[in-house]
């Protein structure tokens, strides 16, 4: 850590799968990539522990480095260590932004559609960041109203998190990979809206297959979440690069 000069300081924030630090610079956070917590499946035996802080870090500065390349405004600075990125601060935005391609979890249950159906157009859902009342589905008139975001706040965080969606479903398409859905936050940074938190498996689904090679059955197409599952996406999103510039760039 001391090779960069940027120590991790006082905690802000400690979750299940990460931890946010400030540093000397009031400007920097450092995120730090947790591995999972034993004993979590109840009724089951744990799982086994393994590295997964650290798939999940490669995995995050890969694909934020991605969107920077294709200019997404992102909080994304650099890797510090195998477990740590370099982040700005924002002020986060107390929504969480949900998009999806094919229909899985709860839009299935909710709406009674078959898991696996292709959707004709990307699906965007806004949950309200809350414990106390359990992340409940808000739209935009609530976020209005609640003066949760602007209404030219939420215009660019609509438009972004499309943009985002087709980068990344490019992207993981290339390592066929089919990314079902997805939740991405944005912050306030100097007038500016920009992606923060982190994007791993954690939050998004990932199933095996392409667009022309459709998945097969739901226990081949589903990655899951084991151990095997981390290390194979960590290996394809954030392993060799691959060279995905158009043919004639
Ligand atoms: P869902 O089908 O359970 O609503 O989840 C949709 C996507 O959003 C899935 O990729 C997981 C992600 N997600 C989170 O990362 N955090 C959450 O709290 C929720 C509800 C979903």
């Amino acid at each position: 850590v001391a090779k960069n000069g940027i120590q991790p300081l006082r905690k802000l924030y400690d979750g299940k799968a990460k931890a946010v630090y400030e540093t000397a610079d009031p400007d920097l956070l450092v995120i730090r990539f947790k591995d999972e917590a034993p004993g979590r499946r109840r009724g089951r035996s744990p799982r086994p522990p393994f590295p997964k802080g650290v798939y999940n870090c490669s995995i995050s500065a890969a694909l934020f480095r991605h969107l920077e390349a294709r200019g997404v405004p992102t909080h994304f600075v650099r890797i510090l260590s195998d477990r740590d990125l370099l982040v700005r601060r924002l002020l986060i935005i107390p929504i969480e932004v949900v998009i999806r391609n094919i229909v899985a979890g709860s839009l299935a249950r909710r709406l009674g559609l078959e898991e696996g159906q292709r959707l004709d157009a990307p699906v965007l859902e806004f949950y309200y960041k809350s414990d106390a009342l359990g992340d409940p589905m808000i739209n935009e008139s609530h976020v209005r109203v609640m003066g949760i975001a602007t209404p030219e706040e939420v215009q660019q965080i609509k438009e972004t998190a499309l943009r985002i969606n087709g980068h990344l479903l490019r992207y993981v398409e290339q390592r066929g990979l089919l990314l079902v859905d997805f939740k991405v936050e944005f912050g306030r940074r100097s007038g500016s809206v920009l992606l923060g938190d982190e994007i791993t498996p954690d939050g998004c689904r990932f199933w095996e297959g392409t667009a022309r090679r459709p998945a097969g059955d739901r226990r081949r197409r589903t990655l899951g979440r084991s151990a095997r599952a981390y290390r194979e996406l960590s290996r394809r999103i954030a392993g060799e690069p691959i060279d995905d510039r158009p043919p004639h760039a």
